[in-house]
């Protein structure tokens, strides 16, 4: 280990979750000492032995607990927030999202959405209803910032999200500018306030250099996450194996044709590491700098990649014009999926507890473009960047050697 690792001391908060975990593989792959904070405490499967890996069990919303928390370690000179302000899957479960329904009432009202002031209104009364978790989110960034708080802290990394450009929001509430792939620019595109603009500000105005990485999907994996696609779309087409059905393409015909960008979760955490150590930009006038998208940047459509996958699991695969609720599939196949677990000894035999049923969905109710240009990040010299397949395929095994899937 270099002298420079050696002073090293990362904090990684949210080091649990589906970025975190990998956040906190790579730091310690380079034998950089981790924290890792969440409120379970709990640690990556694969490190829980690693030498250079300590959990701290810490509710970060509680004002100056982590504070109280840190004092017994020193300073802290990295810190990496991953923290995702979403409530617990179960309560999210019972609301299962329909997307071919949530589409028609979205079609049947789009021409209200064309009256002035209307679509102002809907975007205004979004934030308003995010506003609460907007909050919290910043509140959790302001307590963990004010934590660390000493003159050995060198860098904040801080994984934001596709929120940043509005991409969440359909194109009849809110118009996007066309061009994509989006890429980061002084011209804030989506529409605020939201969390990821609330913490972009606050940092802006520190004199700390940080940078905030825009991810697309990010394909890793986390025990119950809310945003979890590669192993959800893994259960489904083993689910589909399992029963004999066809694995059909949740989404409609229109989110199949269009433009999708992925990230592994590997590669966003190798690009904030790497952005730690190279990306040395001042506040001020280039503070848009700060932002980085990290994606695969080879954009690919469901329609191409849904047989691809269906390849990998040995599965028929199938489009519909209207696309149907996954959701409602996996709360039918709770009972298969617990005789599976038994029969090929798998770690979680609680299908609610291991996804989100609802985030497939969600993901694919997106018939718009949304992909991110790669451009910035590799004029920078950052140079990962595995095919959507090859992340996706790269998950798969993974998930197969923690025993998570058959
Ligand atoms: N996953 C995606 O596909 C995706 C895509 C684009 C952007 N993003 C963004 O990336 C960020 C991280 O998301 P993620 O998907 O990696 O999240 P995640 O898998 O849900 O993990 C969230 C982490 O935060 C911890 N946490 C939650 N509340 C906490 C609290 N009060 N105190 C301390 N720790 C707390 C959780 O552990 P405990 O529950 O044990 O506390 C967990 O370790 C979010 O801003 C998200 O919007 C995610």
């Amino acid at each position: 280990m270099s002298g420079k690792e050696k002073s090293k001391l990362a904090l990684v908060i949210g080091g649990s979750g589906v970025a975190g975990s990998a956040i906190v593989d790579a730091l310690a792959n380079r034998n950089i000492k981790v924290i890792c904070v969440s409120r379970s405490g709990r640690l990556p499967a694969k490190l829980v032995e690693h030498p250079c890996v300590e959990s701290l069990a810490c509710d970060v919303l509680e004002e100056g607990l982590l504070k109280r928390k840190l004092s017994k370690f020193p300073p802290v000179t990295h810190v990496f927030f991953a923290y995702n302000a979403s409530p617990s899957v179960k309560t999210s479960q019972m609301n299962l999202f329909d997307a071919k329904k949530a589409r028609s009432l979205l079609w049947w009202g789009s021409w209200f959405f064309r009256l002035p002031g209307v679509r102002a209104y809907a975007i205004k009364d979004i934030a308003r209803k995010s506003g609460a978790d907007d909050i919290r989110y910043f509140n959790a960034f302001e307590n963990v910032y004010k934590a660390v708080q000493s003159p050995a802290i060198e860098f904040f990394g801080v994984v934001s999200g596709g929120k940043h450009y509005g991409v969440h929001l359909p194109p009849e509430v809110y118009a996007r500018p066309t061009e994509v792939p989006l890429s980061e620019d002084a011209t804030r595109r989506g529409p605020g306030p939201n969390n990821y603009f609330l913490v972009e500000d606050y940092l802006r105005k520190q004199e700390i250099r940080y940078c905030c990485v825009l991810p697309s999907y990010i394909l890793g994996h986390a025990p119950a996450a809310m945003y979890d696609l590669a192993t959800s779309l893994a259960v489904y087409a083993v689910l589909c194996r399992e029963c004999e059905v066809e694995f059909q393409y949740p989404g409609n015909m229109e989110s199949a044709q269009c433009l999708y960008d992925v990230t592994s979760a590997k590669q966003l955490a190798e690009c904030l590491v790497w952005s730690s150590e190279n990306f040395f930009i001042a506040n001020g006038e280039e503070d848009m700098n700060s932002l980085l998208n990290v994606s695969g940047g080879d954009f690919f459509t469901w329609h191409d990649m849904w047989p691809r996958l269906a390849d990998f699991y040995e599965v028929i695969p199938s489009f519909s014009q209207d696309g149907f609720c996954l959701g409602e599939f996996f709360l039918n196949h709770r009972d298969a999926w617990s005789t599976l677990a038994t029969k090929h000894n798998l770690k979680e035999s609680n299908l609610l507890d291991l996804i989100d049923i609802s985030f497939v969905d969600k993901a694919l109710y997106v018939s718009w473009s949304c992909i991110y240009s790669s451009e910035k990040a590799k004029s920078l010299g950052f140079t990962y960047y595995p095919g959507a397949l090859e992340a996706l395929k790269d998950v798969f095994q993974d998930l197969k050697e923690q025993r998570i899937i058959p």
